[in-house]
């Protein structure tokens, strides 16, 4: 499938416009978008980004990373995703980074998300749906997320995100309705973020291949 992500990933470039300050997302699809980006970073003011690791390979490209608080809504963020439907919905948070792609996201004026076509699914839940925690919570929140989804919550051991928090990956789902679902889990004390891109789907998906295809 990596030939499908580069192509997905180099086709977002056309996208970019010079001067812009770009977000940029996480994951092995969003590295081939750096790399491309790296390739014209003369042309961009620099990026914001949604995870250490995007941050450390934009920086190996000589793209400055910048703080949203200082650069205020963006033009463009262009970010991978787990799972797709047909309404642009998303899941997303395979690689832990949820929270950071969220707010990016949400700052963003267009949302691009590339994918390779097994991310394309006609109902969201086969992808584990991961949901970022405060530690103290897990419990009481996986207990929450059982009763209001009928999932099973699966502890991820060993994985901090960049915020200091777990990550539960909620097996088990066919997901009929993602808004409500979104919105319901977002209310449980200790839910940081849901891996749910339904109140702010993408706006373009860029599915890989020769040629990509954009939805
Ligand atoms: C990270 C993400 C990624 O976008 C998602 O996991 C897809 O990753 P990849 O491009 O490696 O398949 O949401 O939190």
């Amino acid at each position: 499938m990596s030939a499908a992500k580069r192509l997905a990933g180099e086709k977002a470039i056309d996208y970019v416009e010079d001067g812009m300050i770009v977000g940029v997302g996480t994951g092995s699809t969003v590295t081939y978008f750096i790399d491309a980006l790296g390739r014209m970073r003369d042309r961009i003011a620099g990026a914001v980004s949604s995870s250490e690791q995007s941050t450390e390979r934009l920086r190996s490209h000589g793209i400055e990373v910048m703080d949203l608080n200082a650069v205020g809504p963006l033009p463009l963020y262009v970010d991978g995703a787990d799972e797709c439907d047909p309404h642009k919905r998303l899941i997303k948070g395979g690689g832990a980074a949820l929270t950071r792609e969220k707010i990016i996201a949400e700052a963003s004026e267009r949302f691009v998300c590339i994918i390779d076509p097994a991310k394309q699914v006609p109902v969201l839940g086969r992808f584990p749906l991961p949901v970022e925690v405060i530690p103290m919570a897990r419990s009481l929140a996986a207990r929450a997320i059982l009763a209001a989804t009928g999932g099973q919550p699966v502890w991820r051991e060993g994985t901090v995100t960049d915020n200091g928090n777990w990550i539960l990956d909620v097996h088990g789902l066919a997901i009929a309705e993602p808004l409500v679902v979104e919105r319901e889990l977002n209310q449980i004390p200790g839910v940081v973020a849901v891996g749910l891109f339904a109140r702010r789907p993408a706006d373009i998906v860029i599915v890989g291949g020769e040629p990509p295809q954009l939805l």
